[in-house]
């Protein structure tokens, strides 16, 4: 049984998303049509008729398309910087991949109502990266993709130990604290900070973002 309605992705949906992605027309042609395939399914399957609508969490105001691409540009570019300073290579094609498909299935976590995002009830049943990661094994990625995907979020219980999974998650904490700071949210960065004013007895911290804010 797919979680997925595959009758609901059209060739409008597959043709925005051939020019929207940053990176996709780097892939060989079958990986390519499977990354446009994968997020033509969650967005046909999401609440949002344009792709440029989806968030990249409630509570912020930035697209997920444009958090996605700055996840890709800042991730192919560590790659290539960090592959001259240490010996810890990363496949480019599977890192590709991954840079493009860790937030695949966002559009289906959220939806909007009363003008208000909230989560969607199967974001109360299926972690985030855990829903995309079943979709991409349904669409024949390779293991790597798949469980970088699966464990990629900042709650998730473990993180993998391929450079792909360390590549994939500082290009995605850059990009989601860049996109909060934007917003006007708290990045990661300022996250679980020491009480500020503790010595005069004050227990003011900065503010969380609202929602499911998990990279
Ligand atoms: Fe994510
Ligand atoms: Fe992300």
């Amino acid at each position: 049984m797919s979680l997925f309605d595959h009758s609901r992705a059209t060739r409008a949906h597959e043709a925005f998303l051939h020019h929207a992605l940053h990176g996709v027309e780097q892939l060989p042609s079958d990986l390519a049509s499977r990354v446009i395939r994968a997020w033509s399914l969650t967005w046909s399957n999401s609440s949002f008729a344009g792709f440029n609508e989806i968030p990249i969490s409630p509570g912020l105001d930035y697209p997920l398309l444009r958090h996605v691409n700055d996840v890709t540009r800042v991730g192919l570019s560590l790659r290539e910087t960090t592959a001259r300073m240490w010996d810890r290579p990363a496949d480019r094609e599977t890192l590709l991949c991954i840079l493009l498909l860790h937030d695949v299935d966002k559009p289906m976590l959220f939806e909007r109502a009363d003008g208000a995002l909230r989560g969607t009830p199967i974001s109360t049943r299926m972690p985030h990266g855990v829903l995309g990661a079943l979709l991409l094994a349904e669409l024949g990625f390779p293991e790597l993709v798949i469980s970088t995907v699966a464990t990629h979020a900042t709650d998730a219980p473990f993180h993998g130990s391929a450079q792909e999974a360390f590549l994939l998650h500082y290009a995605d904490m850059i990009s989601f604290d860049a996109a909060a700071l934007e917003s006007g949210g708290t990045p990661f960065f300022q996250r679980h900070q020491p009480l500020r004013g503790a010595v005069s007895g004050a227990t003011s911290r900065p503010p969380g973002l609202p929602g499911t804010a998990r990279g």
